[in-house]
């Protein structure tokens, strides 16, 4: 038998974590796909790379292309370049790529102009804003893709409105993809690791943190952090909210943004926050640390896509710092609210989820089974 050749990107965070859910679901598939890592060294910091390989069993990475970080146009030609140059080896059969990041796009812009088959897990997904990166890495990378993994509902009817045709292709190609609802490969990783984390993670002990205690919270994006008054403003308002609550806030910090915090706060603000009384900032965490936060916090406040998947698994409430959303459904549901980074907004979703809890909810993400069903499809 010759296995399949799978060529997997992975470049952020979050691409490395959903790795390890397709990593375990191709050992299961005994010996049908032989996957060759690269890694486009999109993030490369060890607290947001290597700490994932070592903890969630994601095979290290056979090719690291090192690109860093730099502008949108330089750090996604450098990896574009380095991608299409692992192409034309004529190796690998397909290309796995995950979500919207810069390295998304550049092994979806490499492998289509070189014919090699595209699979896209998380497809389908749109916030309808443009103005973010991602938006435009996505549909780009759907555009390119033969398989398209849908995690949600949503993501198919939002593929079907842009005139793809849904479920239908046997030999699927780029002018005729496939595109399948599967559910989505975070919550496969979070059924898998809970248990591991409850085992493992010290994080809670260390610090001090009882289950229920303490809210969580994550920033990152570009909209969120680039503007030093909006920066401030929602620092400003998880202080805020600590004091009013009663309840530590902790925060793991994204490197982006600690880079932005660092070069211009307010010094009053920068002062409350080096007291650590209302909002504990702490270095990025690894996975298992993070889903013990996610698990035992009370409430999660976030802008990121994965935080708001994982705090909804672990049926925390969470207010969601943007004004919109890909995943829709959190919030159809009463399980996430949308507050932009309105004071009043946030504060008053925070005090009503305290007080009033999310909803009872059914499971929205599939069955745990999401990263079998993608393995199958690309045998099929
Ligand atoms: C990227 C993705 C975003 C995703 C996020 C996950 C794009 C356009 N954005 O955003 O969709 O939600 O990853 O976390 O692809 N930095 C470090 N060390 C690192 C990595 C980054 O210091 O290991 C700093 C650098 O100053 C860098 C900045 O963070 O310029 C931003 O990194 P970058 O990868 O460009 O974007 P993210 O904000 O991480
Ligand atoms: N995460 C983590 N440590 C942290 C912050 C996040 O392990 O300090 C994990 C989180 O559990 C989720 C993923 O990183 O699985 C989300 O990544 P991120 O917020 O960087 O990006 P997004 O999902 O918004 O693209």
């Amino acid at each position: 038998m010759v296995p399949l050749r799978l060529l997997t990107v992975v470049g952020a965070r979050p691409q490395i974590i959903k790795a390890a859910a397709i990593a375990r679901a191709v050992e299961r598939a005994n010996g049908r796909i032989s996957q060759t890592m690269l890694h486009t060294g999109q993030h490369y910091d060890a607290g947001m790379s290597q700490v994932f390989f070592d903890q969630m069993r994601v095979p290290r990475a056979d090719i690291d292309l090192g690109v860093g970080s730099g502008e949108h146009g330089t750090q996604t030609a450098r990896m574009l370049e380095g991608i299409e140059r692992v192409l034309q080896r004529k190796e690998h059969d397909a290309v796995l790529l995950f979500g919207d990041t810069n390295s998304t796009l550049a092994g979806a812009l490499a492998a289509a102009k070189l014919h090699v088959p595209v699979a896209h897990v998380e497809a389908g997904l749109r916030s309808f804003n443009k103005e973010m990166p991602e938006e435009m890495n996505r549909i780009v990378c759907d555009h390119c893709s033969t398989w398209l993994f849908c995690p949600t509902d949503t993501a198919v009817a939002n593929l079907k409105r842009e005139g793809f045709r849904i479920g239908l292709a046997s030999s699927p190609r780029i002018d005729e993809p496939l595109v399948l609802l599967t559910g989505d490969v975070m919550f496969d990783n979070s059924l898998h690791f809970k248990s591991v984390a409850e085992e493992r993670s010290t994080f809670l002990r260390e610090n001090g943190l009882l289950s229920d205690g303490f809210m969580l919270a994550t920033v990152h994006r570009p909209t969120n952090t680039d503007d030093p008054a909006r920066l401030a403003g929602i620092l400003e308002t998880l202080c805020e909210a600590a004091r009013v609550e009663r309840m530590l806030v902790v925060m793991p910090l994204h490197p982006r943004t600690r880079k932005l915090m660092d070069s211009g706060l307010p010094p009053a603000l920068r002062k409350r926050l080096s007291a650590g009384k209302e909002v504990k900032l702490v270095p990025p965490v690894g996975f298992l640390d993070m889903i013990a936060l996610e698990s035992n916090a009370r409430l999660v406040i976030t802008d990121s896509g994965g935080v708001q998947k994982e705090a909804f698994f672990f049926r925390k409430p969470c207010v969601v710092l943007r004004k919109e959303t890909e995943w829709v459904e959190l919030v159809q549901h009463g399980q996430a609210r949308l507050a932009g980074s309105d004071p009043a907004a946030v504060l008053s979703a925070i005090g009503d989820f305290l007080r009033n809890g999310a909803p009872a909810c059914p499971d929205l993400y599939g069955d745990g089974l999401a990263s079998d069903r993608i393995c199958e499809a690309l045998l099929a």
